[in-house]
């Protein structure tokens, strides 16, 4: 029996299996509006078998947006584009999913395969950035974001508040809060980022507020029987790393007693001075321990894509979801040739049912 192919079941949504597939950036939206490449590219996906698609990091505000060809979901045009791909992921048998986010000092860049750096100064398209302090990220995003007054912490928290209310109308039934990857909650929380004095910096309460505060908020306004997930860097990898994680770890009880569900175990990218230690599923065991210290359900995604490391990392315990998300691009249908090379005696049958009767009836005839 295979662990990846057990259905997993979370507040009121069951999921038909433990394979998700984790947000992606299309880079493709217009003004934040999605189009047909957006339903095309989410229902092929939902039809590969998956139990959960999530729509990529979609800004809850212009600024928040990471390039100008990012979702959104401030307006109601955008959140009607959105309703039609919910329900184009339900009808192939997936659960529909989001993540709302805001790309705080990352904003305002190029699409990764037009530069992936930071729009010009000069440039008409580009804008202001966000972040806890005015200090750049470096590197390839060396523009120096304005530091947010508490005013600014306030339309922010608000705008999550409202976009979680449109994603909730639009029909989605799982909510990703994008708290990670050096955006604009992992730069509160990252000691590369906040220089703050006020207590939306310093010590681990006041990296952790701005966090908290917009679970709450969100919490509010999202049904309490539908499940809210955050996916949030717990490692850097830039030789602080058992304090980061310890600290990780603490969050990530708070999250839970602040009513989140599962929390979506990645790294911070908060600062181009890392050592990432890439290789085949090279996070699993990172958050296996967050799982098991912090008691918390948990996703995780980055090079778990040969069949047998994501069962095996449901098996033993280290993730409740594997997150496949480049080998999808790849192979639409991956869970289906998963199941397969698992040895499920019904492999078909992670497919839809207009799909799955026919491979398998064609399978035994031949
Ligand atoms: C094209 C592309 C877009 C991505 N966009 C997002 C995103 O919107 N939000 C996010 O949290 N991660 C994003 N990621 C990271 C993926 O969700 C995932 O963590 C990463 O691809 C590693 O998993 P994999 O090895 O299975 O591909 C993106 C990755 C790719 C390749």
């Amino acid at each position: 029996m295979s662990a990846l192919f057990t259905p997993y079941r979370l507040k009121d949504v069951s999921l038909r299996n433990r394979i998700a597939v984790p947000p992606m950036c299309q880079y493709s939206a217009v003004d934040g509006v999605t189009n047909d490449w957006h339903l095309a590219h989410y229902t092929g996906l939902a039809r590969g078998g998956a139990g959960l698609v999530i729509v990529e990091a979609t800004a809850v505000s212009p600024e928040g947006r990471i390039t100008p060809g990012c979702t959104g979901l401030w307006t109601d045009e955008q959140a009607g584009g959105m309703a039609r791909i919910a329900a184009a992921i339900k009808s192939a048998g997936a659960v529909p999913g989001i993540q709302i986010g805001h790309a705080g000092r990352k904003a305002s860049a190029n699409r990764p395969w037009e530069g992936d750096d930071h729009i010009g100064e000069d440039d008409p398209r580009g804008w202001e950035t966000l972040s806890p302090s005015a200090v750049a990220f470096g590197a390839n995003l060396p523009k120096v974001p304005k530091a947010m007054t508490l005013e600014d912490i306030e339309r922010v928290k608000a705008d999550f508040v409202a976009a979680a209310r449109r994603a909730r109308d639009a029909g989605f039934e799982w909510l990703e809060l994008h708290f990670a990857h050096g955006y604009l909650a992992q730069s509160f929380f990252s000691v590369h980022a906040n220089r703050r004095d006020d207590r939306y910096g310093g010590d681990f309460a006041g990296r952790s507020r701005f966090l908290l505060e917009t679970l709450a908020a969100v919490r509010e306004v999202w049904p309490e029987n539908l499940p809210l997930a955050a996916r949030f860097g717990v490692i850097e990898y830039d030789g602080r790393d058992e304090q980061t994680l310890a600290e990780s770890i603490e969050l990530a009880k708070e999250f839970r007693r602040g009513g989140l569900d599962l929390l979506s175990v990645s790294v911070g990218f908060s600062t181009p001075e890392s050592d990432i230690p890439w290789g085949p599923a090279f996070l699993a065991p990172v958050a296996g321990r967050v799982r098991r210290e912090a008691e918390l359900p948990v996703a995780s995604a980055w090079g778990i894509d040969a069949p047998e490391n994501a069962d095996r990392a449901v098996a033993e315990g280290d993730l409740d979801l594997v997150m496949v998300g480049r080998a999808h691009l790849a192979d639409p249908h991956w869970p289906y040739h998963a199941a397969q090379q698992l040895k499920l005696e019904r492999p078909s049958w992670v497919l839809p049912a207009p799909y799955a009767h026919w491979l398998e009836r064609y399978r035994v005839a031949r």
